[in-house]
């Protein structure tokens, strides 16, 4: 079988231009993911980091395959993105009501709605699709709800942030997809924003094009900065509430101080580059999970780059957590544009894999309990850390 290379088929709302500018997207048939040639494997593996997302149809794929797939990309690691079975035991974690491991592959999570019966060694098993009303500071009323409007419920990459190295990949397979009407994600930031999304549909953002779209001196910021993540940061975050966007958390002084948060250590705490370098194309992507950041640290300006404008031109330790947010929202909101968002409109054995290293998704829609949902999902944590950008990149941008 060749590898046959097609257009991601994008909605209206797309900006196409942007979206063929940052090469994003490619859905990918002739293959069988679940006995890849290790030569076809490095084709697809070149495609992911070219294109961010590939889309597979009508997919059979058992969660030993999955795991399998997810670990090519990383051969030498074998734990959970999360850690496995470190969910569970974090009750507290915002993540905990949504993600469940199968016995038999504790690496593959159940995601998804409703009852399913029968599954993977589950007798019976429930899951609640994430919603707004769980963590958002404002809630859409009940009566929108039921007239279809919905929102982003998180912008992220599927990461643990704290002892853990963010996956390089995610897949994401759908076995059952909820049908009904599709909704409105509204933004309800007073833009107006609205995006018109199919029914639970998982939106993505390229972190390539976020990272285009900025100005100048965001740029140059960008590429001088390294956040740092909060210890057991979906702990830390769990008591405070959302944007109506879902980039990332209002700043209300409402987090678990860290020393009411489970035991943790500085060494295991994470501090990452702001924009990522792709392993194959080289290009910058912006890559920061707005809900878990807690500190930001700047560079200064290299000594012949321009100063007129620039952001902390002698360097920084931002410590205030309401102005990381905002450094952090006045770049990544523009990326979520509506004409830059990719929802993605699931059918029964679609298998999405994406480079979690170079974009971010949300969960988006508002299901009822009779709309059942069955996904799995598997990503590992990586075996080593993102690489940041280069000295090249930075004199070309600082
Ligand atoms: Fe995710």
């Amino acid at each position: 079988m060749a590898v046959e290379v097609l257009p991601l088929p994008l909605p209206p709302s797309a900006n196409v231009e942007m979206f063929s500018g940052a090469d994003f997207g490619r859905e990918i048939k002739g293959v069988d993911l679940g006995a890849l040639a290790p030569e076809v494997f490095r084709e697809i593996e070149e495609l992911l980091y070219k294109h961010s997302v590939l889309l597979f149809r009508d997919v059979d794929l058992s969660p030993e395959q999955q795991y399998a797939l997810a670990k090519a990309f990383d051969p030498t690691s074998d734990s959970f993105g999360h850690g496995n079975k470190k969910i569970e035991s974090t009750k507290s974690s915002i993540l905990h009501a949504t993600l469940r491991g199968i016995p038999r592959v504790p690496q593959v999570y159940l995601v998804g709605n409703g009852t399913s019966y029968d599954h993977e060694g589950f007798p019976e098993v429930q899951l609640q699709h994430p919603s707004h009303t769980s963590w958002h500071r404002t809630h859409i009323s009940p009566e929108d709800q039921e007239k279809g409007a919905t929102r982003f419920v998180r912008w992220h990459m599927d990461a643990a942030l704290y002892d853990l190295l963010p996956p390089k990949v995610t897949t994401l397979y759908g076995i059952k997809v909820p049908k009904g009407p599709r909704q409105v994600v509204r933004y309800d930031d007073g833009t107006g924003d609205e995006l018109e999304v199919p029914l639970a549909a998982t939106a993505f953002v390229s972190g390539r094009m976020m990272f285009d779209i900025q100005p100048r001196e965001l740029k140059s910021l960008a590429v001088r900065s390294r956040v740092k993540y909060a210890p057991h940061p979906y702990v830390w975050i769990s008591t405070a509430k959302a944007k109506s966007t879902g980039m990332g958390v209002e700043t209300e002084g409402l987090e678990v101080p860290y020393d009411k948060l489970p035991a943790w250590e500085e060494s295991k705490i994470l501090v990452l580059p702001l924009v990522w370098k792709n392993p194959v194309t080289g290009e910058l992507h912006l890559q920061v999970h707005p809900w878990t950041v807690a500190e930001l640290f700047v560079d200064p300006l290299p000594r012949d780059a321009v100063r007129e404008n620039a952001w902390y031109p002698d360097g920084a330790h931002v410590t205030d957590l309401k102005e990381v947010r905002d450094v952090l929202y006045r770049m990544q909101r523009p990326g979520i544009a509506p004409e830059l968002v990719y929802p993605h409109d699931w059918r029964e054995k679609d298998l999405m894999l994406f480079h979690n290293r170079g974009m971010i998704h949300s969960v988006t829609g508002t299901l009822r309990p009779d709309q059942i949902r069955l996904y799995h999902q598997c990503n590992l944590a990586a075996s080593d850390s993102p690489d940041g950008p280069d000295a090249d990149d930075v004199r070309k941008w600082a």
